[in-house]
């Protein structure tokens, strides 16, 4: 979809749609509502005061102009009450607004910049969240359909706006929009590709085109050099499959002068049918997204080199099958990892902390900090916080509070669960230094200390995603299949930490 900002009076548009707002409880619209209104002969404000259209949030009116102007339709969009408006309301109701006028067989949308200068919010930035949302809301993901319908896609947006001095503003929102919302889709795709095409090296070769294409350093470690560096984790649970695993690397160096780096690190598991703690076949299809922290990690890397913000960052992909075989890892049996501490097998369906044990290991040798990890890790997350937020876990008080803010600004909730030491006694093994599961109660607190052990003093972040990497229904910006959640969080979180460090 191109994407354009237009300087013009929204009395001038022409093509197919234009998009306009309305918030709750308003009687007579200003602005450029007002003036479409007063363009449609006082038909909005008649609306108003019938009861049909009441600006409730997400709410939808279609009108057709019938001549009076020059464009065809105007949508009403409901904002809903003032107070309560947020950038993320403004990309939900963008979102709905494209796709209502996409099932139309819209091709052409010209849109206001909802919520430009009301209630604090720079035009800059609301213009961002129109295009995240157009983009991210019109996402679709049909490669794989070769007969039926195929919606018709959205060509064009513009946003308008009439005073020439914002025109500059809005480009440079819109850009960012675009990127953000374009790598989130990256990942979205990564997700929704079934694990027959997303092996480990499927997922090596997509990390290493977009390396090439984005100028990012790339390099893959593969079994020999897993077995030289000790890495008897990531080893054990790949010996089920035949697909062999990868360790994938990306450098982004966008301050030289400096010797640090970030470290990114993201659960790549392409496909987890449990090995033989097998799961029961219902929903087991979902596990192909069990690479989604290693997407969200990937597409953030395309993010960070297209933004370029100063500062160094490494991803680390640990990337592997989890699959039953005559070889496979089974319960019982014990491991070590690259840091030296053995791991007794209980489950090998946790088999995400395993992987992520031997990378924040090398992520540690590597001498990266803060380390941010992410990963589709457990199912206790979900059943902890639903599919509202994502958990997050961290040493450093300050670094989880930037985390949290970096996903607030990019829609992306977080809700922080504890590390308390006592949670680390249910990882304690007869046989072992640790156990891989922790039992039934606390499992995402458990498994966050798993990792810990491996990260030791590095200041670190751990965000599962097991709840939110997946939607089951098509909402605001969100559509059915793969979020993308955590690429957002993961972008803003890195130019952050930039801006943090140049400040100091
Ligand atoms: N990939 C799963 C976690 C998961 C479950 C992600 C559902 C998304 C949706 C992970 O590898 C796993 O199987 N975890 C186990 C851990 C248990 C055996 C301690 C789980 O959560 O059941
Ligand atoms: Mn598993
Ligand atoms: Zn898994």
């Amino acid at each position: 979809m191109k994407i354009n900002v237009l300087n013009a009076d929204v009395t001038t548009i022409e093509g197919h749609a234009l998009l306009v707002n309305l918030f709750e409880g308003v009687e007579k619209p200003g602005g450029a509502t007002g003036a479409v209104d007063d363009m449609l002969g006082g038909i909005i404000s008649r609306l108003i005061a019938e009861g049909e259209i009441k600006g409730k949030f997400s709410e939808i009116t279609l009108i057709h102009t019938l001549g009076s102007m020059l464009v065809e339709r105007v949508v009403v969009l409901g904002l809903g009450k003032q107070h309560e408006l947020t950038l993320d309301r403004i990309r939900q109701v963008t979102a709905e607004g494209c796709r209502f006028l996409r099932k139309r067989g819209v091709r052409k949308i010209t849109t206001v910049v909802h919520g430009a200068g009301i209630g604090g919010i720079e035009p800059a930035i609301a213009a961002k969240a129109v295009v995240e949302g157009s983009i991210l809301g019109l996402y679709s993901f049909n490669k794989h359909k070769t007969a039926g319908e195929k919606p018709q896609e959205v060509e064009e947006l513009s946003l308008v706006e009439k005073e020439m001095e914002k025109i500059p503003a809005l480009e440079e929102g819109c850009a960012i929009g675009e990127i953000m919302a374009e790598v989130t889709c990256l990942a979205r795709d990564a997700v929704n590709e079934p694990a027959n095409l997303m092996t480990p090296g499927d997922l090596a070769e997509l990390a290493r085109n977009m390396a090439l294409d984005e100028k990012l350093g790339f390099t893959v470690l593969e079994e020999e050099q897993m077995h030289k560096l000790g890495m008897g984790a990531l080893l054990g649970v790949a010996r089920g499959s035949k697909q062999p695993p990868k360790l994938i690397i990306l450098r982004y160096s966008g301050n030289p002068s400096v010797e640090g780096a970030v470290g990114l690190v993201g659960k790549g598991i392409t496909f987890d049918s449990g090995g033989i703690s097998i799961k029961p076949s219902e929903s087991m299809w979902e596990m192909k997204g069990d690479m989604s922290g290693a997407a969200a990690v990937i597409a953030a890397m395309r993010g960070i080199a297209r933004i370029k913000p100063q500062i160094n960052v490494t991803a680390l992909i640990p990337a592997t099958e989890n699959l039953p075989s005559g070889n496979a890892l089974k319960p019982g049996d014990v491991l070590q990892a690259m840091n030296g501490k053995t791991i007794e097998i209980i489950s090998t369906d946790a088999e995400g902390r395993l992987i992520l044990a031997d990378a924040l290991c090398y992520a540690r040798q590597q001498a990266l900090s803060p380390i941010i990890d992410i990963a589709t890790l457990t199912g206790a997350c979900h059943i902890a916080l639903g599919d509202i937020c994502s958990g997050v876990f961290g040493s450093n008080p300050e670094l989880v509070s930037r985390v949290i803010s970096a996903g607030e600004q990019a829609g992306e909730r977080l809700w922080q669960l504890p590390l308390y030491e006592e949670y680390k006694e249910q990882n304690k093994s007869e046989v072992a230094d640790v156990k891989n599961t922790g039992g039934r109660y606390g499992g995402a607190i458990t498994a966050a200390q798993f990792l810990a052990e491996f990260v030791e003093d590095t200041p670190w972040v751990h965000l599962d995603i097991a709840g939110t990497f997946l939607s089951d229904k098509e909402k605001g910006y969100r559509v059915k299949g793969a979020t993308g959640v955590g690429v957002g969080t993961l972008v803003n979180l890195v130019i952050s930490l930039a801006q943090a460090h140049t400040q100091a």
